[in-house]
This record gives C-alpha cells, sequence and structure tokens, in this order.
C-alpha cells in the first residue's frame, strides 16, 4: 500500500474510494478546473502512477521531472496530449479508454451531423428571439440526411459505429483509411474511397482520425476547395486536424455549407473565435464522450488501468504495446 498515485481533477466518491483500496491517493480537489502545471510538476515527482485527463499536457519536461512513475493512465481514447515516444524510452506505460466510449461518441457525432444539416440551433434560437411570423415554405431549409452521401475519414471503432448508424438513414457510405478494412466493407457495405475522392463526392464528411503529426491540418484550403459546395463538415476527432482559419474562409466563401464543431486547436475556444460568429456552424465543448454512464466506465476502465498496471500486470488497454514485456 506504499504505491502512490495522483489524480489531476476531482471525481466522484467511488471512483477515489476503489483507487484508494490500492494506493496512497492525492487528487486535485478543486470542482472541474484543471491542475495547475507547477502543482502537476512538483506531484508527478513522488508518485508511481498518473490518472490524467486530456487538459494536461504530459511532455518531455514534465515527464523529465518524474522519478518513480510508472504509468500515466489518461481518462480518454486519444492520447495526443501525451508524447509517447519520450514515456516509452523512460519505460513508462502509457493507457487509454477505448471501447466503452464508442457508441456514445458516434451518436454525438451523428446527432452533430443531423444538427447541423437541418440547422437545428438556428431554427431554436429563431423561434426564442420572437421571430416565428407564420409557417413559411422556404423557412429555415436545411440539408437532406437520408439518401445522402456519407464519407468517413478514419474507420476505427467510432468510424464503424457512425458508418451503422449512417446506414439506418439509408446513406450511401464512403470511408478513407490508412489501411483498407475489408472486413468492415464486408458488414457493413460500406465502400473505400481515395482522399481526394472522398472530399469530392461526399455531402457529409466525418472527421475521425487520431491527431498526429500525419493528420495535423489534413482538411485544409485545398481540400475545401474540392468538397461539394453543399458539404457538411462534422468534426468530433481533435481540432488540430481541420485548419480552422481555412474552414471560417470555406465557410464565408461558400466553398462548403456547414460545418458541426465539438473540438477546437485551441480548448476551451474564445468564445471571440470568428467560427463561433457564423450562423452555419455549430459548436460544442469537447462533449463527444459525455454520457453519465460512459464517463463512469471509462473512469473505471482507467482505474482498472492503473490497477493491473501497477500490479505488474498487462493493462486493458496498453497504448505503447511494447513495454508489454
Ligand atoms: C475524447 O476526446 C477522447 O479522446 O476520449
Amino acid at each position: 500500500m506504499d504505491r502512490k498515485i495522483y489524480i489531476t481533477r476531482r471525481l466522484p466518491d467511488e471512483i477515489v474510494a476503489k483507487l484508494s483500496k490500492y494506493f496512497l491517493v492525492e487528487m486535485w480537489e478543486k470542482e472541474d478546473t484543471p491542475v495547475p502545471r507547477s502543482i502537476l510538476e512538483e506531484k508527478v515527482k513522488e508518485v508511481d502512477g498518473l490518472f490524467c485527463l486530456l487538459t494536461e499536457a504530459i511532455d518531455r519536461e514534465l515527464l523529465d521531472q518524474a522519478k518513480n512513475l510508472k504509468v500515466i493512465s489518461n481518462m480518454a481514447v486519444g492520447y495526443n496530449n501525451i508524447d509517447i515516444n519520450y514515456a516509452t524510452q523512460k519505460g513508462i506505460m502509457v493507457t487509454n479508454t477505448p471501447g466503452v466510449l464508442t457508441e456514445t461518441t458516434a451518436d454525438l457525432t451523428f446527432s452533430l451531423l443531423m444538427a447541423t444539416s437541418r440547422r437545428l440551433l438556428e431554427a431554436d434560437q429563431f423561434l426564442r428571439q420572437g421571430k416565428w411570423k407564420t409557417w413559411s415554405p422556404f423557412l429555415l431549409t436545411g440539408q437532406d440526411v437520408f439518401g445522402s452521401t456519407l464519407g468517413i475519414i478514419g474507420l476505427g471503432q467510432i468510424g464503424k459505429a457512425v458508418a451503422r448508424r449512417a446506414k439506418g438513414f439509408n446513406m450511401e457510405v464512403l470511408y478513407y483509411n490508412r489501411s483498407r478494412k475489408f472486413d468492415a466493407e464486408q458488414e457493413l457495405g460500406i465502400h473505400y474511397t481515395e482522399f481526394e475522392d472522398i472530399l469530392r463526392q461526399s455531402d457529409f464528411l466525418c472527421i475521425l482520425v487520431p491527431f498526429t503529426k500525419d493528420t495535423e491540418n489534413l482538411i485544409s484550403r485545398k481540400q475545401f476547395s474540392l468538397m461539394k459546395d453543399n458539404a457538411v463538415l462534422v468534426n468530433t476527432s481533435r481540432g488540430g486536424v481541420v485548419n480552422e482559419d481555412e474552414l471560417y474562409n470555406a465557410l464565408v466563401n461558400g466553398d462548403i455549407w456547414a460545418a458541426g464543431l465539438d473540438v477546437f486547436n485551441q480548448e476551451p475556444t474564445s468564445i471571440d473565435h470568428p467560427l463561433i460568429s457564423l450562423n452555419n456552424v455549430i459548436t460544442l465543448p469537447h462533449i463527444g464522450s459525455a454520457s453519465y454512464g460512459t464517463r463512469m466506465r471509462m473512469a473505471y476502465l482507467n482505474t482498472e488501468n492503473l490497477i493491473r498496471s501497477l500490479a505488474g500486470d498487462k493493462p486493458v488497454h496498453l497504448v505503447n504495446e511494447e513495454l508489454s514485456n
């Protein structure tokens, strides 16, 4: 019971109670405020395990302070906040929480697709502002979802779950991925399409790739110029995959029709962000996996990863697999 862990955000009591059965637990207690960097730098010097969130930059400088750290458990599927190569070099395991959030994130992706295409937020504002005077033939007309073409960029678990939803709307589903997924093509009736072709052919484009050096600014000026002018872009992965300045230009110039964004380059994003000034953009504060049940499942999975790693067992989801032996 001499192992120490640090939790970087206040968590529900039942999670803390479970971790306390195994470890000496310290936690940043201030409700919904990220731990200040200076405190994290102090804490990381002492602990064996870190329970962290995507709001913490676990970079080289921080890792250099860690003397005993054996595992970083990130309560997220994405781990672009962590310098994985450096952690691996130092023999520190990194774990994440895929799987449990797949369906919830696919639900949010599809909700954003529908809300954007049918202008739900604009319509709600219109009514609340007392502008609704009569039923009108072309009032707040949007884009049809049923029967249209969906392009999924990044066919991981969430991409497949979005494809299943799209099939229920009789959409033609195309996907682009680094490697072809023949099983998914068979199972879901979806079609592999080269990158530029998927941009040209899709009415809806869902961005579901992880954020890496290779995917940074994957969607920028050239890519927008290839898209249909009725295209709706939905991004629920990471903000950095889409060049926000070029997205703004594309929306203002009518190169694409609308965008639904759950993620931004800088989070939390400022309300002065130019994209927020546009009516054809729906913005959400990174809530892809935010159902209560799923967030609890993520917290429990992160707990399990931490417990197993520090017991010398293989965690449920190890990111740097090379450390598994
Ligand atoms: C959320 O964005 C996650 O990566 O889980």
